[in-house]
């Protein structure tokens, strides 16, 4: 596997996750979990940004800090990544949001684009892709397609559970993206679906399966 795909080991990862393959899991627990662990994975997938100093001044006198130096883009593709980037933008507030709107054809899995909010000129050091899912790969790779047309440098994926074709599909098609996850699953079904993965992501945050 390349060097650029991380699976996350953290038990709190690992210990959410499991609850939220659960098929007793209800949408409401189902959202906080993936609030949850899209936190933990963003935590652990920007270790790397830069730093620039500073000086804060506490209430007894000035002292040395930090500032995240770069500005950082997100884009959740609809609908599923919608409750990732909500939690991420919970913790790093400044960041941008460009809303994509992929949906997989359920006959030929390719998908399909219906909306796409990227402002006119790339405003952003580093654009994160996030959606829980990596399935046949043919979304992330439409949306990183996307980003470098627009004119984005850098770009890592962001996702909660990928089937071992989606991450060689992404890695073959963008092998400078980094790809984040907190699980590699065994494979694809005949409909597309990841085993054992957690069945439709969308539907299970918003009660339409
Ligand atoms: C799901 C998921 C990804 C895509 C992954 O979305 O959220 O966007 O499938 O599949 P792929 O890797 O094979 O492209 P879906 O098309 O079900 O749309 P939804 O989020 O609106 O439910
Ligand atoms: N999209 C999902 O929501 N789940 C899968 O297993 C595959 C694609």
């Amino acid at each position: 596997m390349s060097d650029l795909v991380h699976v996350s080991r953290h038990p709190l990862v690992l210990h959410k996750l499991a609850l939220l393959r659960s098929q007793t899991t209800e949408p409401k627990k189902f959202r906080e979990l993936v609030r949850e662990i899209a936190q933990l994975l963003f935590y652990e997938a920007t270790a790397d940004l830069p730093l620039a100093p500073l000086t804060v001044q506490t209430p007894l006198e000035a002292a040395p800090g930090y500032e995240i130096s770069e500005q950082i883009g997100l884009m959740p593709i609809l609908r599923a990544g919608l409750g990732m980037s909500e939690a991420i933008l919970d913790i790093l507030p400044t960041l941008h949001v460009w809303h994509l709107g992929l949906y997989r054809d359920h006959e030929t899995l390719k998908p399909v684009t219906y909306y796409n909010k990227l402002p006119p000129v790339p405003d952003s050091d580093l654009s994160i892709v996030v959606d829980p899912m990596l399935a046949t790969g043919g979304s992330a790779v439409a949306a990183v397609d996307i980003l470098k047309q627009w004119g984005t440098k850098r770009i890592k994926f962001l996702g909660l559970i990928a089937a071992p074709e989606g991450v060689q599909t992404l890695s073959s098609a963008h092998p400078d993206v980094p790809i984040h996850l907190a699980a590699i699953d065994s494979h694809l079904n005949e409909k597309g679906y990841i085993v054992p993965g957690l069945g439709d992501a969308g539907d299970r945050q918003f009660g339409t399966g």
